[in-house]
């Protein structure tokens, strides 16, 4: 139930912090530390490739999911969209491991590629947040994500549950390796759940944002670089599908390369500034598009911000950065859906889950 919330997206994206405990306890064993089943480590331990494969949103927490397993378990990763998947099958390793990731466990597109790798012979694994699920009942194995229903079409929490139960899966598989590192996930999951209450409770700000920004644009872009790009992408799918602005999100060194063409006067840009590699060159992309006549958000994470950011975001581990930074722009798509007086839970020509291909 939405209780005393007007969407529930909204009460949704206040569920994250939450959400993000629940799946920390989830994964702990009696002392503490981050489990998951023996089997499902060693498959993935024992792949030479993992392939992950899904749609909308939950493709967008592949791409981050992909740097997680490759900095924490170093086996390389593809990310497909499982609509592309069938008739444009790459070259598989030799040992492939398919990661299924979807909130509903119900995508006709993603099962059509899970049904044909299983034919195959090849192993599989799917990340859903409904047990007894399609995807979950068809597949080898499965990592619950705890999120708990989620009613609003625009996903949010299963986005940053996903991301969640991926960074857990991809240090657990690579502890087992004897891998190590210099940060505990536990205390660092624990610091993304508190800078989530911190966003989550600055919702009028993110409602000035849109308005300033949002309120009556055609279009609107989203810039970052390395994972904030990834990010920036989860942002425009969520702007458009519940305010219908054309949205699209850019890698900024990409901008040169055709798409600056489209900066008019006051078109709005949204940047991500939370990864210190890249911070200078993103804000060398901002005055690009600023010199064209771009209206700027930025948002940086602490530590990085400079004059002028629009909102900095509490400071976290800088590879957990996508499990807050995506909040303000699910925060400001929901509020400039809400100034346009769209349905926020149910946008047009969308279904909760796609049950066909
Ligand atoms: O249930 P799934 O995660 O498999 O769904 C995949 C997409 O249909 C879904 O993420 C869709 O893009 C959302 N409406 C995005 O907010």
């Amino acid at each position: 139930e939405k209780g005393t919330y007007p969407h529930y997206m909204l009460k949704e994206i206040d569920e994250q912090p939450l959400v993000t405990r629940k799946i920390i306890q989830a994964y702990q064993n009696d002392s503490g530390n981050l489990t998951i089943d023996e089997e499902i480590i060693s498959a993935v331990n024992d792949a030479d490739r993992i392939y992950i494969v899904a749609a909308g949103t939950s493709y967008h927490a592949g791409l981050v999911g992909k740097q997680f397993i490759e900095k924490l378990a170093k086996i390389p990763v593809e990310v497909h969209i499982a609509s592309e998947f069938g008739y444009n099958m790459p070259i598989l390793s030799e040992k492939p491991l398919f990661i299924f990731i979807s909130q509903s466990g119900e995508t006709a597109d993603s099962r059509a590629v899970l049904v044909n790798v299983t034919k195959l012979g090849y192993k599989t694994l799917t990340v859903t947040n409904v047990p007894g699920s399609t995807l979950s009942r068809e597949a080898d194995y499965t990592l619950l994500l705890h999120a708990g229903p989620e009613i609003a079409v625009a996903s949010t929490k299963a986005y940053t549950a996903q991301l969640a139960v991926l960074a857990i899966l991809a240090e657990v598989a690579g502890a087992s390796k004897g891998f190590k590192h210099e940060f505990d996930l536990v205390q660092e999951l624990g610091i993304v759940a508190n800078g989530m209450e911190v966003l989550c409770d600055a919702k009028e700000e993110f409602e000035d944002i849109a308005r300033s920004f949002l309120s009556t644009t055609r279009n609107a872009f989203f810039i970052g670089r390395g994972i904030d790009y990834y990010v920036g992408l989860e942002g425009s799918l969520k702007l458009k599908e519940i305010s219908y602005i054309q949205a699209e999100g850019f890698a900024g060194g990409e901008l040169k390369h055709g798409t600056i063409a489209l900066i008019e006067n006051g078109t709005p840009i949204i940047a991500l500034a939370t990864q210190e590699s890249v911070n200078l060159s993103i804000r060398g992309n901002v005055k690009e598009v600023v010199a064209r006549g771009a209206n700027p958000c930025i948002i940086s994470m602490k530590g990085l911000e400079m004059d002028g950011d629009t909102f900095i975001i509490p400071e976290v581990h800088e590879l957990l950065t996508p499990l807050i930074s995506v909040i303000p722009l699910q925060l400001i798509a929901y509020y400039a859906a809400l100034h346009r007086d769209c349905d926020v839970d149910k946008p047009r020509n969308l279904a909760k889950s796609v049950t066909v291909e």
